[in-house]
């Protein structure tokens, strides 16, 4: 293909991409995919500078309106950013701005969440919202007034009657939990279910009836006022954002004014590190020169600003080729369905499998081999598959058939009465036992630096482990290990020191580590705490165990069932017999929380969130995962989302990090 050729080709393409973005509301790449379709054309632009065309995509923004709406030219173009990707793109911004303004001073700049949503200009004539319109193709936009005024946070009337026009703009969203209600509605009634909640707040907006956005539930964010519209100069845009909160408008606290770029990276990087805690989807960070004289002294390039720019976080969606189903058997022999993937970039990492969750959920979706599929990673859960991009099908892809037989070691697979899950009967199946030794040796249980899962499978097929004990007896096996392949001398001590050392682990992770059904690391907490000591713990019967609290009879059942079973106490005395002993429960120190449920949300700075917890219990109190009723005080750190919208809404106590210190007692501070 030609320069030109391809020139051509990348504009198509990029149209297309953008109709059915903008338009049709059914994008079929993710949005990283096209932000490299439209570097490529970029770039190419600027090497062949003849190849520009004035209809280019690369010199207009977003796609023409459609009819249906009011057309409304734009006072100011609604201008887009340019992208920067990683910590270097980000660095030169900092460069070519410090170069333009001719200092070599750090610059003051204002970072800020980049919703993830349809942005909006609203008007305000003396104070009184008089039009809304979305940016169209960012010189003519939709007029969508009555919609507008359905939305959570555009206010109707300003708190001054501030004389003349002023135009504000901001971002329309929709809240990660709205989505998911409005999804599962839609499912149940037979309905596609919306791709994105970005999708879903866009067509909201554009409905000809504003009933239909009022269901939607939008909301909506301010994020700056365009210049000289009511005689306003605020002087900086972080003083813009405090005007714009003081008259009512809803603006995100996370802003942070930063000093050059050192502090705009580390702003960025806090930003990504808490976006899956936020109750809405943000896609980066936008970083604004704070001061509005730099800002006009910079000014504009045909595309957008240069005294801003958009710092795009890894996108948490993308497609990929459903190559096909396989199955994955869990340390109780649970069966469950995992994609096996073409591998995509998601989420700052490459996936290659992704949970199906169950059988059920696999039908519910309704996956095929050979389907395009969405796949998400967000924040550190597991990827998922949301579903399969029907358009895009091949003919005649059929369903993956359910498993009857183990796939490790043939077993006939069962299905338990009463739950979704199948199962494989066989206890001593490999796969199990697998699961089982990954589960006891990972971080959060034993904590067995040197021992994961590609080392177990490893010393399994050797016939160096076969069970839990079999883990304490390897140091009898240093000679052996030591021959083996990329292992040698040091990481064999390494390993087996840290065998050593997790003997003595405290008793919850002991306790978790034993993989017991429904007994997680919060669950292992409340048993450790309440039995003190592994002896009591072993003992413990279902009437013991359901009068602790947040124990419920399945759960008790569970454990029960685990103790009663003569093979799992003989594993418990063969641990303790090769020297495993679980340090106690920690003592109760104080009764400063008595009678409190305790939730910590965001990030703490000077203590870890478990040692917070742990402290709150050896002071008499609860710590809770989750805001509810129950919950009598809220700790929330920077980057807080959801649990602490819930807080206030709840009318909770709330109190920073520091605060909690100043309730300690001294001799625990
Ligand atoms: S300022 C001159 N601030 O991102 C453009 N935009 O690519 C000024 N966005 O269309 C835009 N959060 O819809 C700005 N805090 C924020 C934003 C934000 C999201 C969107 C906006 C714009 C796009 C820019």
């Amino acid at each position: 293909m030609t320069p030109s050729e391809r020139a051509a080709w990348l504009r198509a393409e990029i149209d297309r991409h953008n109709r059915l973005y903008y338009i049709d509301e059914t994008p079929e790449i993710s949005d990283t995919e096209f932000d490299l379709l439209f570097r490529e054309l970029q770039e190419l632009e600027a090497t062949h500078p003849e190849l520009r065309t004035a209809d280019s995509p690369t010199q207009r923004v977003g796609v023409d309106p459609v009819t249906g709406f009011d057309q409304h030219r734009h006072l100011v173009p609604m201008l887009s950013l340019d992208n920067a990707f990683g910590e270097d793109e980000l660095r030169s911004f900092d460069e070519r701005v410090r170069r333009a303004l001719g200092t070599e001073e750090p610059v003051t700049y204002m970072a800020e969440l980049k919703f993830d949503g349809l942005s909006m200009a609203l008007t305000y004539e003396d104070g009184l919202l008089v039009m809304a319109t979305t940016r169209g193709n960012g010189e003519v936009g939709e007029v969508v007034t009555t919609n507008a005024r359905t939305v959570r946070g555009i206010p109707y009337r300003l708190l001054d009657a501030v004389p003349g026009v002023l135009e504000v703009r901001g971002e329309v969203l929709m809240f990660k939990e709205v989505f998911d209600r409005l999804n599962r509605d839609r499912m149940a009634r037979g309905e596609t279910p919306f791709a994105n909640p970005r999708n879903a707040a866009s067509g909201g907006m554009r409905q000809l009836e504003s009933k239909l956005t009022a269901i939607r539930k939008l909301n909506f964010f301010a994020y700056g006022v365009v210049p000289g519209t009511s005689g306003l100069d605020m002087g900086s845009q972080s003083h813009t954002m405090a005007w714009l909160r003081q008259q009512g408008f809803p603006v995100r606290g996370e802003g942070r004014l930063c000093h050059g770029a050192d502090e705009l990276v580390s702003f960025a990087n806090h930003v990504e590190t808490m976006r899956s805690s936020l109750p809405f989807g943000i896609d980066g960070v936008v970083i604004k020169v704070d001061s509005l004289d730099e800002q006009r002294e910079l000014g504009f390039t045909a595309r957008g600003p240069r005294w801003a720019i958009a710092y795009k976080f890894p996108a948490e969606q993308a497609f990929t080729l459903l190559e096909a189903v396989g199955c994955n058997v869990g340390r109780t022999g649970t069966i469950t369905p995992v994609a096996e993937l073409t591998p995509v970039y998601v989420g700052g990492v490459t996936v290659s499998r992704a949970t199906l969750h169950n059988y059920d959920e696999l039908a519910r979706k309704d996956v095929r081999p050979g389907d395009t599929v969405i796949v998400q990673r967000a924040g550190d859960v597991i990827p998922e598959v949301l579903g399969p991009v029907l358009e895009k099908r091949p003919p005649g892809a059929v369903p993956a058939p359910i498993p009857t037989h183990c796939p490790q070691c043939g077993t006939e697979l069962v299905r338990v009465a009463g739950e979704v899950a199948l199962k494989c009967p066989n206890k001593a199946c490999p796969a199990q036992i697998a699961a089982k030794l990954i589960h006891f040796a990972s971080r959060g249980a034993m904590d067995i630096e040197g021992l994961g899962e590609k080392q177990i499978v490893r010393f399994l097929e050797l016939g160096y482990l076969s069970d839990l004990p079999s883990i304490f007896r390897l140091g009898e096996l240093r000679e052996e290990l030591i021959q083996l392949d990329r292992m040698g001398e040091a990481s064999v001590s390494k390993l087996l020191e840290s065998i050593e050392a997790s003997k003595s682990r405290p008793l919850d992770r002991f306790i978790y580590g034993l993989g017991i059904t429904f007994v997680g690391d919060r669950t292992a907490q409340t048993l450790a705490r309440q039995f003190g000591t592994l002896e009591a713990f072993r003992k413990a019967r279902y009437d013991d165990l359901i009068e602790v609290e947040d124990i419920g009879p399945r759960t008790a059942s569970e454990i029960e069932e685990w103790l009663e079973e003569p093979d799992n106490q003989a594993l418990i005395d063969g641990l303790l017999a090769l020297g495993v002993v679980p340090s106690e429960a920690d003592a109760p120190i104080g009764d400063r929380f008595a009678g409190q449920v305790v939730v910590f949300t965001g990030k703490l700075e000077q203590i870890d969130r478990s040692d917070a917890e742990k402290l709150v219990t050896r002071l008499g109190g609860k710590a809770a995962g989750s805001v509810s009723a129950k919950t009598t005080l809220v700790v929330a750190g920077p980057g807080a989302g959801s649990k602490l919208d819930k807080a206030t809404s709840l009318g909770i106590d709330i109190i920073d990090e520091q605060a909690f210190f100043d309730m300690l007692p001294a001799n625990v501070r």
